[in-house]
């Protein structure tokens, strides 16, 4: 069975909280979404359902970039998270291409994300250094990467990225 992508909708705040505790086994990264909800820095959030069971989770929020001369808007992927008994099943998969489809439709020009390159390369993730883009935190070498989201994109785009300041607490 093929769940639903969609947006979220107000009363499924509940709901996603859980998938993303559950899926980290923590709380840290649902607070971080509710966090970038209240401070309207949620830019997407698309939900994977089965009728009213939610099943998976995505957000993206805006970045900051030090070097963007035309302002061009990059939103930064994460947290992703599937619930443990519906993981393997490509559902990480269809919220990640949906969620760069729709972001691109939007207005990103770019996304980034910091995660696993095995895993995020297949969407077109490649090492954010080899465009000169770094993050503002110590992380493990190629986790921090990015996705142009049209022809050209990273032309002109360098330097440090930011994220939202919610992520400080995570
Ligand atoms: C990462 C996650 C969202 C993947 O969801 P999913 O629905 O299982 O993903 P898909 O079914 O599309 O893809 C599964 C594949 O990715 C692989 N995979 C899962 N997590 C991975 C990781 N961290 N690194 C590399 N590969 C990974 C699986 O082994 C599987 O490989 P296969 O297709 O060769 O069998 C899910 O495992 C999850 O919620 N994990 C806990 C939270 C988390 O770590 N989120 C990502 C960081 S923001």
């Amino acid at each position: 069975m093929i769940p639903e992508i969609r947006g979220e909708r107000a009363g499924d705040e509940a709901a996603i909280a859980v998938v993303i505790g559950t899926a980290f086994g923590r709380h840290a990264e649902a607070g971080l979404v509710a966090a970038l909800r209240s401070a309207g820095a949620l830019s997407l959030s698309l939900v994977a359902a089965y009728d009213d069971d939610i099943v998976g989770h995505i957000a993206f929020s805006p970045v900051a970039l030090t070097g963007n001369p035309d302002g061009a808007v990059v939103w930064g992927l994460g947290p992703l998270s599937v619930m443990p008994l519906h993981q393997k099943a490509g559902i990480g998969r269809m919220l990640v291409k949906a969620g760069l489809d729709q972001a691109e439709a939007l207005g990103a020009r770019a996304a980034v994300v910091l995660g696993d390159p095995a895993y995020y390369g297949r969407f077109g993730f490649v090492p954010a250094g080899l465009f000169g883009l770094e993050w503002d935190q110590p992380c493990p070498p190629g986790a921090f990467q990015v996705a142009a989201l049209a022809e050209r994109a990273l032309a002109g785009l360098d330097g440090v990225v930011s994220y939202h300041a919610a992520f400080g607490a995570v």
